[in-house]
């Protein structure tokens, strides 16, 4: 099963490349210093975070010249489904920012941030990342040790920014201390990790899985107003808004929130 995901993979990659290359870079440069980041846990090396964030450069600009359909479409033909995730957080999580009037440096954290949140899943083992149902009650806390191996990882990497630490360890936190690691609550948690929290859900109802098809857009949306109070509900309008045309006024108010945040 491994050697035949390996292909599909790799046709993957192949496809992308034969791509415009403003839509195939950004893929093609996230994958491979994806698998770089995957080498260095491995040997125990430490990440090096200002590659990951060079890597981001082709996403941003992508981001920047609204090309970012293109590239959530064709990131989901690969066959790690770790990367797809990070890369999808990292393209939402930009067009987030980029929404909000956030801009240069500033982008490129939260992009960084987005796609290394889950490096901690590189040592989660496999089984309990790829299961086709509901884990059980013994593989929960291996499933959400995935932060705390995250923040070890990127505690270790002395060129990783405060954006893209928030981003990793807190992206599973919510507003009334329902989520984890530390169950943060309210003003504990900033306009960055709230707006982590709702792209990483976002994200993850709108991919598709071997046991689930992906959820319209409007459905995930349905789903993350459901969550009420666990969410921060202006942030999570201003998110929708970025996929409704006529949304400038609205989404602008929260860049200067953000921007206090990130570097
Ligand atoms: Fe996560
Ligand atoms: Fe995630």
């Amino acid at each position: 099963m491994e050697a035949v995901s390996q292909v599909i993979g790799e046709k993957a990659e192949f496809v992308w490349k034969q791509l415009p290359p403003e839509i195939g870079k950004p893929l093609t440069i996230t994958v491979e210093e994806y698998q770089k980041l995957s080498d260095a846990i491995a040997s125990g090396e430490p990440i090096n975070c200002s590659d990951a964030a060079d890597s981001c450069l082709p996403l941003v600009d992508a981001i920047n010249n609204g090309n970012h359909h293109a590239v959530l479409k064709a990131v989901q033909s690969h066959h790690n489904y770790t990367y797809v995730h990070s890369m999808r957080v990292a393209t939402l999580l930009t067009l987030f920012a980029h929404g909000i009037g956030i801009k240069g440096d500033d982008l490129l954290v939260i992009s960084t941030g987005g796609l290394i949140h889950d490096v901690g899943k590189l040592v989660t083992p496999d089984q309990i990342l790829d299961k086709p149902g509901k884990l059980t009650d013994e593989e929960w806390p291996i499933m959400r040790d995935h932060v705390t191996r995250s923040k070890e990882l990127l505690g270790d990497a002395t060129d990783i920014s405060k954006g893209a630490l928030i981003i990793a360890g807190q992206h599973h936190e919510k507003l009334d201390g329902s989520g984890y690691p530390l169950g943060l609550k309210g003003a504990e948690l900033n306009e960055l990790a709230r707006m982590s929290v709702i792209v990483d859900i976002f994200g993850a109802l709108t991919d598709a899985r071997s046991y689930k098809p992906p959820f319209p857009q409007e459905k995930a949306f349905g789903i993350l107003e459901e969550m009420g109070d666990k969410l921060d509900r202006r942030l999570l309008k201003v998110f929708r808004a970025i996929f409704e045309p006529g949304s400038d006024k609205l989404a602008k108010a929260s860049s200067a929130m953000v921007k206090a945040h990130v570097a």
